[in-house]
């Protein structure tokens, strides 16, 4: 299957995608809701929480997972004595330890395949603690594998994986080591942990994840991975720029690759959530490469571009603006900041928690960057209270949050149906005029206007405005009708269909069409409701053009 875009998809309680499982949470507990009994994906994954190690030997920012995947596993499945042969496995049947462990050994270790030197190679389960069990049966799987000497016990912060978020699928592990480094990990999905409590799933499934980028160390006998064919170019441009650390340079090739992965996928940089992270990679790398930024970046957007152009077309959609925007927007909050940085470290005082979150909240300086400029300069931080800081004040914006999405929920009024195909024809029209590039980034509609967002780098001007409102309107007036239809998500991909909000893969989705059926003039993902024709909509004023935040626009309009 494809893999899921890096902002996962109807699942608040992560950012970003870190897993392959990602995007089959909920195949663990409804199997029947898959497309297959057996699934393989290579998946994008975005995790912060291993950004303090990128720039060591095995650690970045975005990376790609291999995977193999299975739902809906019962006991009753292999029957009590049957023993799963290869040919089962080919069949779109479910599998289990037995299974996953085997073809781990096999694709790791036969020479038709990697051909690892098993020597070389270890694994780990999980022992069990007060509350889950030991995994007898790993263990037992493992010990049958010829040429695996090295078996051992780990406990639960080694060998146990999940839930993502705050609820979800988990189990114990088996993971390989090769000379010590982990480089594949096969969960095995046998709990639901929510409400701080472990729950058995009734179906058991298989989540695995190798690192690509580690997988190619090893085979290509390299010394870690920013020596593979996939980020060594990367390391080069910006060694090449004058910055000399070499971990220096490794972070700026890491947080700039995953950048653009990121905003390819539709995450601008912003103020928060995932947005912010971007920002924040960023960010840091303006600090480390300083007055070259700019330059630099356009040369790894280039190169990355080269390297993922053919496997991730979406990339090259990344253009330089977006970050251009980014570099002008903090020379300002940089010069501030370093002038109050510098003139603490004239004083000889050290950075307080108070200080750096400050610091953050009134000049947008994330600790990393305050971390940085502290580090340049030798001073102290008090990062601890930085965060004590920082959570306290989340409590009380969280509960802002929550009132304001109280207020937000849409009904369905008729005015409102029609501004809401009124919104899937200005998407049109921004992509006829502007391109592909345009997604929506969100929208508000009241019975009074609409609020549009959408990814754009640059404001509009007013020809392009009146062009817009004049096609949304030549759309209107034409009576074209509104349709929907379901299918899967890879048909609606196939068929053209727009929409970053997209459902899990393999369920169905709702496409509404505007226009002839051959040959609509717009096809969305959406969940409706919409007018039966656009002569309903009425005609569409645009008021007003804003920013609503670094690349994303927001159009005012109303319907008279
Ligand atoms: N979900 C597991 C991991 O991320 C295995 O894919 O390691």
């Amino acid at each position: 299957m494809p893999p899921s875009l890096l902002v996962p998809e109807n699942d608040p309680s992560v950012l970003f995608t870190t897993a392959g499982m990602q995007q089959f949470k909920r195949f663990y507990l409804k199997p029947d809701l898959a497309p297959a009994k057996k699934v393989i994906t290579i998946q994008p994954c975005f995790r912060t929480s291993d950004i303090d190690e990128v720039g060591d030997k095995s650690h970045l920012t975005l990376f790609e997972m291999l995977g193999n995947f299975t739902f809906g596993f019962t006991e009753s499945e292999r029957g009590s004595t049957r023993i799963a042969t290869r040919i089962d496995a080919d069949k779109n049947q479910p599998y289990f330890k037995k299974e996953a462990i085997e073809m781990a050994w096999e694709f790791l270790t036969d020479e038709k395949w990697l051909g690892l030197d098993k020597k070389n190679l270890s694994a780990t389960f999980f022992e069990g603690n007060g509350v889950l069990t030991r995994d007898d049966q790993s263990e037992e799987i493992l010990k049958t594998l010829t040429g695996l000497e090295k078996i051992e016990a780990q406990d639960q912060d080694e060998n146990f994986w999940g839930p993502t978020g705050l609820e979800g699928p988990c189990g114990p592990t088996v993971e390989f080591h090769y000379d010590g480094l982990e480089v594949w990990n096969l969960v095995f999905n046998e709990y639901y942990f929510a409400e701080n409590n472990y729950q058995p799933l009734e179906y058991k499934g298989v989540d695995t994840g190798a690192g690509l980028e580690r997988l190619l160390v090893i085979i290509n006998k390299l010394d870690d991975v920013y020596q593979t064919d996939i980020l060594n170019p990367l390391v080069n441009i910006v060694a090449q720029s004058g910055i000399k650390n070499s971990r220096d340079q490794r972070i700026v090739a890491d947080h700039i690759k995953a950048a653009i992965f990121a905003i390819a996928d539709g995450v601008m940089p912003s103020n928060k959530d995932a947005g912010y992270v971007v920002r924040r990679l960023i960010r840091r790398s303006m600090i480390i490469s300083g007055d070259a930024s700019l330059d630099l970046f356009a040369k790894l957007i280039q190169g990355t571009i080269e390297i993922y152009g053919s496997d991730y077309p979406h990339v090259k959609t990344v253009d330089l603006s977006i970050i251009n925007n980014e570099v002008n927007r903090w020379q300002p909050i940089k010069i501030k900041g370093e002038k109050i940085i510098d003139s603490w470290a004239a004083s000889g005082e050290n950075i307080t928690g108070k200080m750096a979150f400050d610091l953050y909240q009134s000049h947008g300086f994330p600790i990393e960057l305050t971390k940085e400029l502290a580090r340049q300069r030798q001073i102290e931080i008090n990062e601890e209270d930085f965060w004590k800081e920082f959570e306290s004040h989340k409590e009380i914006s969280r509960a802002g949050v929550e009132g304001k999405f109280k207020g937000g929920l849409a009904g369905h009024s008729e005015i409102e149906t029609r501004y809401h195909t009124a919104a899937h024809l200005l998407l049109q029209a921004l992509r006829d005029l502007l391109g592909e590039k345009i997604f929506q980034r969100g929208s508000n509609i009241t019975p009074e206007r609409m609020r549009f967002d959408f990814s754009c780098p640059r404001a509009l001007t007013e020809e392009e405005l009146a062009e817009v409102e004049a096609k949304v309107n030549e759309k209107i007036t034409e009576g074209l009708p509104v349709g929907c239809e379901e299918m899967t998500q890879a048909e609606a991909q196939k068929k053209g269909a727009v929409g970053i909000f997209k459902e899990r893969y393999g369920e169905k989705v709702k496409i509404y069409t505007i226009g002839h059926c051959d040959k609509p003039y717009s096809m969305e993902f959406c969940g409706g409701p919409h007018v039966e024709n656009t002569k309903e909509i009425g005609q569409l004023k645009i008021i007003k053009e804003q920013s609503a935040g670094a690349g994303i626009r927001r159009i005012r309009a109303v319907l008279k």
